[in-house]
């Protein structure tokens, strides 16, 4: 077992990781809860969070590397201060998901893993968040937001910008 002198991440943090890999029979089975935690403190996973989490479950760069690129959750490059994740899967596209992308795209000016200039927001397209009962659905950091018309889309989007959330 790799031992961590100088961490990237805050006390709390480090303390919650040392404590995460004893709890799984299979040490690398913490890579994904890991690499969520160091995304919500650190805003994506950067080259820094990669090494350190490769080390405390001794594996190679690579191998951490190669689970990034699967799962679209996990993001490489920092993303605004509210990400939105449009889901287009298959209840959602139904039921105007793909008008919903739309709309976010020409309301905030940008494309699918973009981020607006001020930071704000980043848009993403993904797949199904859960939440098919009440498609269209989106996910803007760690909220729902369900039954979406463009309409009540711009309402959300002006809840976060006014610093309020829209929930
Ligand atoms: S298909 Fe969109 S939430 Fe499931």
């Amino acid at each position: 077992m790799s031992t961590i002198t100088n961490t990237i991440f805050s006390p709390e943090l480090a303390e919650r990781f040392d404590k995460l890999v004893t709890i799984y029979p299979v040490r690398r089975s913490a890579l994904i809860p890991m690499l969520l935690y160091a995304q919500d403190e650190v805003g994506y996973v950067s080259e820094a969070v990669i090494q350190e989490i490769a080390k405390r479950l001794d594996l190679f760069d690579l191998e951490v590397r190669s689970v990034l690129s699967y799962y679209s959750m996990l993001r490489t490059k920092p993303a605004g201060k509210y990400n939105i994740q449009v889901c287009t899967n298959i209840s959602c596209m139904l039921r105007g998901g793909y008008e919903i992308l739309d709309h976010c795209k020409s309301k905030l000016g940008i494309g699918h893993k973009q981020t607006t200039a001020d930071g704000q927001f980043s848009l993403e397209e993904v797949e199904c968040i859960g939440a098919c009962c009440w498609a269209p659905a989106m996910q803007v950091n760690y909220d729902f937001h369900e039954d979406l018309t463009p309409a009540k889309v711009d309402e959300i989007l002006a809840g976060y910008s006014d610093g309020k959330g829209a929930k």
